[in-house]
């Protein structure tokens, strides 16, 4: 037996684990001694560095709550997130890339019909989304559902203005006819910031990070038979992206957005004024299983 000493501070831990009856969770912790302890190798922390650790972590759990989930927004400013989501969403016949989820995602939103607007109070410049769900040789996919949510113009969710906005504001789901097409109306979304009152936006503030997220809407686009993509689209030329805070954005998923102010198309898409409006296709990949059928 060895006692603890700097110099085999790894092995002295490791050598605790190796009665673990689970691989898996053993290559885990295993990975995660010899990180933490290089990090404190690398660094040498004071106690009082130490302890200040302890109270950030310590208050980034007391902040969580049913509707608030701190760790998460850790691990989204800390770029963990879209490195878990790039590892477990490669794509490999040209599906549609993946972005992060966010904590903003109700399951159950409320069914809408193709052509209506998910803007429940009526703020906001009026936008009109279009496209259509194919699969990876381009055909339409049937019955695909997109699950679609955004913040309001103002930059808030629903879920954190309930006071304010209605119930469901700016969510809905669709679901494709054979022609793959789905449209809709709703606002052009808004830059908004990432929540700030707890210690993540403490230590944002503190490495001189703003806590901006450039403006964009939800999607996850599913279909039976096909792996679901949770992602986003970007609106092309606004603010932030590229310094998302949470590091979500990739070029294939930034759109342009066009202005129409010609009274002839604002009369065929029905609007009462000048909109905006973008057009853009996912494509979802066969689930793994359903390939080779
Ligand atoms: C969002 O886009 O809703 C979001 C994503 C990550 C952290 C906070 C918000
Ligand atoms: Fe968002």
């Amino acid at each position: 037996m060895q006692y603890f000493t700097e110099a085999n501070s790894v092995e002295a831990v490791l050598e605790r684990m190796t009665d673990c009856p689970d691989p898996r969770l053993r290559q885990v912790m295993e990975s995660v001694v010899r990180h933490l302890h290089a990090v404190v190798k690398e660094v040498e922390p004071t106690m009082e560095e130490w302890f200040q650790a302890v109270r950030f972590l310590t208050a980034t759990g007391q902040i969580c709550d049913d509707k608030r989930q701190e760790w998460i927004l850790l691990s989204d400013t800390l770029g963990v997130s879209m490195l878990v989501d790039a590892i477990n969403n490669r794509k490999h016949q040209g599906g549609t890339e993946s972005t992060v989820l966010g904590p903003f995602h109700v399951a159950c939103a409320p069914r809408v019909e193709m052509g209506e607007s998910i803007a429940r109070d009526g703020k906001g410049e009026p936008a009109f989304i279009e496209g259509r769900v194919l699969d990876a040789d381009g055909k339409p996919v049937e019955g695909a559902e997109l699950d679609v949510w955004q913040a309001s113009d103002d930059g808030f969710y629903d879920i954190q203005q309930p006071d304010v906005q209605p119930e469901m504001n700016l969510r809905g789901r669709f679901t494709t006819g054979a022609d793959g097409r789905f449209w809709f109306w709703t606002v052009k979304p808004s830059p908004y910031p990432i929540p700030t009152d707890g210690p993540v936006g403490r230590m944002l503030d503190s490495l001189g990070r703003h806590p901006y997220r450039p403006a964009h809407i939800h999607f996850i686009v599913s279909a039976p038979g096909y792996d679901a993509v949770t992602t986003h689209l970007f609106v092309e030329g606004g603010d932030y992206l590229d310094s998302d805070a949470v590091f979500g954005v990739k070029d294939s998923l930034v759109v342009p957005f066009r202005q129409v102010t010609d009274e002839g198309e604002i009369g065929e898409a029905g609007a009462a004024g000048p909109f905006w409006r973008t057009d853009f296709d996912f494509t979802l990949e066969r689930a793994a299983a359903t390939q080779a059928a």
